[in-house]
């Protein structure tokens, strides 16, 4: 066989960078990274293409590359654009423009008759309130682009409350949503390659607090083989349309009447981070291995359970995630912030007994309510 050793350009140097590289060196896969300074997660993971250091250095990492993608829904379409000229990204432009933008996003899942929230795209104090009408109260407003751990959104309880909240947050194109009186949230991470072949992982369920993701459950508990059938069937139809290659992720919300789903990310997710021990073959080998042009792995988890939970804002009391058998840390070597993703520490488990006991021993990782 022809060797299979890709150099991966990755615009952004997070934590996902960083992990992307962890699971493709043992393929053989090398690593540049686009960032902004030395500091950053993914920085001494592979050769830094410096922002700061000069106009070429995007030019540069280029040259360096087989294959480009990317950590962020946020990245330039313009730079992208640019790039494929002459080097494929993945995921292609059209997962990236349709994921960069809420009202977009919920257009194409609209159109694959994915269910969402009922939705207006909203620019003027007028459509806001033509929006409400229609949609009715508890809703919530988000910005159309850039949001992310719950930043840029509005809960709107009560009519008298939506001329007050266009003064607050108005001024730019917003969209209202339906508020969903959901059960559970979940979520789905599928892969596709370049050869059209398509895995999908376990559906999780998610727990978020302010926002902020802070613990996963994989696989979530109760679910129907048809439930799984029908998270698969839309990921099918998404990666399908979008002639996706890589990892793509869909947050759902499950109500009584269904899977009803949120957002969308072109990316591997934080809600795929148990993969790294939980499942055969992890996100980021999978992603890494989809824009390789290499067959996919194994999706299946390697026990009957796992768990992931995020560290955020403080570093915490990791000696016990050290001391616990079956518990797996993982810091990203950033530093303390309030609301910052520092690291995470995934846990595999035989029964859901031994796995919440194990959460319960790290509750002071989780958020005091
Ligand atoms: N339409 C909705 N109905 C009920 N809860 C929602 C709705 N949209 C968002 N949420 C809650 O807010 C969280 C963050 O919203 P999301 O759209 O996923 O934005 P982000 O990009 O910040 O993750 C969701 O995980 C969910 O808990
Ligand atoms: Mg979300």
């Amino acid at each position: 066989m022809t060797p299979i050793t890709k150099c991966i350009g990755v615009l952004g140097a997070g934590q996902l960078g960083r992990m992307l590289a962890i699971a493709g060196y043992p393929l053989g896969q090398k690593f540049g990274f686009y960032g902004n300074s030395d500091d950053e997660p993914s920085a001494l993971l592979g050769q830094m293409y410096k922002q700061s250091d000069d106009a070429d250095s995007l030019t540069q990492l280029v040259e360096f590359a087989d294959v480009i993608t990317y950590e962020s829904e946020n990245t330039s379409i313009e730079q992208v654009r640019e790039i494929a000229k002459t080097t494929p990204v993945y995921p292609a432009e059209k997962s990236l423009y349709t994921s960069q933008h809420r009202g977009r996003e919920k257009d194409l899942l609209a159109q694959l008759g994915i269910p969402t929230p009922s939705y207006q795209v909203v620019d003027s104090l007028e459509s806001l309130k033509a929006a409400v009408e229609i949609i009715s109260v508890p809703s919530i407003l988000k910005t159309t682009t850039e949001g992310y751990d719950g930043k840029g959104q509005f809960l709107i309880r009560d009519e008298s409350e939506v001329e007050q909240t266009w003064k607050e947050v108005g001024g730019r194109e917003l969209i209202l949503e339906g508020f969903v009186d959901f059960k559970r949230e979940l979520s789905i991470v599928a892969v596709r390659n370049t050869n059209n072949e398509h895995v999908y992982y376990p559906l999780v369920q998610n727990v978020h607090h302010k926002g902020i993701l802070r613990y996963t459950i994989a696989p979530a508990r109760e679910i129907s083989e048809e439930t799984q059938k029908q998270a698969e069937l839309f990921m099918e139809r998404l990666l399908d349309e979008l002639d996706h290659v890589g990892v793509l992720t869909l947050e759902l919300f499950e109500t009584e009447s269904g899977l009803v789903a949120n957002e969308m990310a072109p990316r591997v997710h934080n809600s795929g981070h148990w993969t790294i021990e939980g499942a055969k073959t992890s996100q980021f080998e999978n992603h890494v291995r989809a824009i390789s042009g290499l067959p996919l792995g194994d999706t299946s988890p390697r026990q009957p359970l796992a768990a992931m939970i995020n560290i955020i804002g403080e570093t915490g009391p990791i000696e016990k995630a050290l001391q616990m058998p079956d518990a797996f840390l993982h810091l990203y070597d950033k530093a303390e912030r309030e609301g910052r993703k520092l690291g995470h520490i995934n846990l595999i488990a035989e029964t859901e007994d031994e796995l919440y006991e194990k959460i319960k021993q790290l509750n002071e990782f989780l958020p005091k309510i």
